[in-house]
């Protein structure tokens, strides 16, 4: 091995809203069924901040368990990176609230905007920090409190998005051997940007300028055009980043993709050719959680015994920009 210090995850925590709202809740506020949800995307139930909740909180509860697995103090902490297209403010960034919240006071913070794929750009940079900086610990946070930012009038949208939040502890790997971060690909195609969007508050369309329509307030997508691109693009990065680095899919024992349809995560493992138990899935319980789905995935994957120590994992996730990751690493 080149380099002797490797990156990997040393602990991971999640926390998610208590309220949930189902398909039958939401054929009450809208125009659709139980049996379109599920048909057309795999969701049956999504998590929901109740009024003066706020995703914060559970990034730092989900913060505060990775640290307790890793055996971590939160001085011990060099950098906190959120990935997050939902945060509380603009100013300041949630990463100084959690920093704050959990007292370390030794690290850096800064919120990472790349939506759904963002918690692998978080990875990625902790991977990199660590290996250049070997007795550093980065905390990277994938949290989203999606529900704030969706039009409940909107059935195209509504039904899809879920709040949450998953936390990771990335410092150097006590036995790389058998677990470390091997690789990661991160990429974007900015000129998809108007397939998904929330132009409304930002600083072209500052708050209620009255030139854009109220809907621009919240997440739109041209969820068909976006079906399309995205199991394109994570079928790529996939097939790129396992003959990188010398594996065939048979080498996966664990597939982790982006919880954003059913459908897509089916189209990807037909095209990986992996058998069901090799793909993890928790869409019918959390939908669409953005930057949140690969931590609350890969955390409950763990917890379901689905993960041992030297496994293969791949994790591939798309979204809105587009950007687009892929990492694999032995667990
Ligand atoms: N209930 C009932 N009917 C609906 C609903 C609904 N909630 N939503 C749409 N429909 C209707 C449409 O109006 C359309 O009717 P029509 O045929 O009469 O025009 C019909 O159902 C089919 O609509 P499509 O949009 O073609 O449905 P599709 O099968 O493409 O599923 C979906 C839509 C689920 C959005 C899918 O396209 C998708 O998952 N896209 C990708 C999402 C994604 O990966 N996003 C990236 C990350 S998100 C992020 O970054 C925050």
């Amino acid at each position: 091995m080149k380099n002797s210090v490797r990156a990997a995850i040393l602990g991971m925590g999640m926390s998610v809203p208590e309220k949930v709202l189902t398909n039958f809740d939401l054929e009450k506020m809208v125009e659709t069924s139980d049996k379109w949800i599920t048909e057309r995307t795999g969701i049956k139930e999504r998590r929901i901040l109740r009024d003066g909740e706020n995703i914060t909180e559970h990034a730092i509860k989900a913060a505060k368990e990775a640290l307790e697995k890793a055996n971590i103090s939160p001085e011990e902490l060099n950098l906190i990176i959120c990935a997050t297209v939902t945060p509380e403010y603009i100013i300041p960034s949630m990463a100084v609230l959690v920093q704050d919240g959990l007292g370390a006071k030794n690290a850096g913070a800064f919120d990472l905007s790349a939506t759904c794929s963002g918690f692998i750009y978080g990875l990625s940079t902790a991977k990199s920090f660590v290996e250049s900086n070997p007795e550093s610990k980065v905390l990277v946070i994938g949290a989203e409190a999606l529900s704030r930012k969706t039009n409940w009038q909107d059935r195209t949208i509504c039904v899809l998005l879920g709040d949450g939040a998953g936390a990771a502890v990335v410092g150097k790997s006590p036995d790389p051997e058998t677990s470390r971060i091997i690789d990661f690909t991160i990429g974007a195609d900015g000129a998809y940007w108007q397939l998904l969007t929330l132009k409304g508050g930002g600083t072209c369309y500052p708050p209620f300028d009255e030139r854009l329509p109220k809907e621009e307030y919240y997440i739109k997508m041209k969820g068909r055009e976006v079906f399309k691109v995205a199991t394109r693009m994570m079928e790529k990065i996939a097939f790129e980043l396992l003959e990188r680095n010398g594996f065939t899919t048979e080498d996966v024992d664990l597939l982790v993709p982006h919880q954003a349809n059913l459908r897509i995560i089916e189209y990807l493992r037909e095209r990986l050719k992996l058998p069901k138990e090799k793909v993890y899935v928790n869409i019918q319980k959390y939908g669409n959680t953005s930057a949140a789905s690969i931590p609350l995935a890969l955390y409950e994957a763990e917890k379901e015994g689905r993960l041992k120590r030297g496994d293969l994992v791949l994790l591939v996730a798309f979204g809105g920009g587009f950007t687009f990751g892929g990492m694999l690493l032995r667990w």
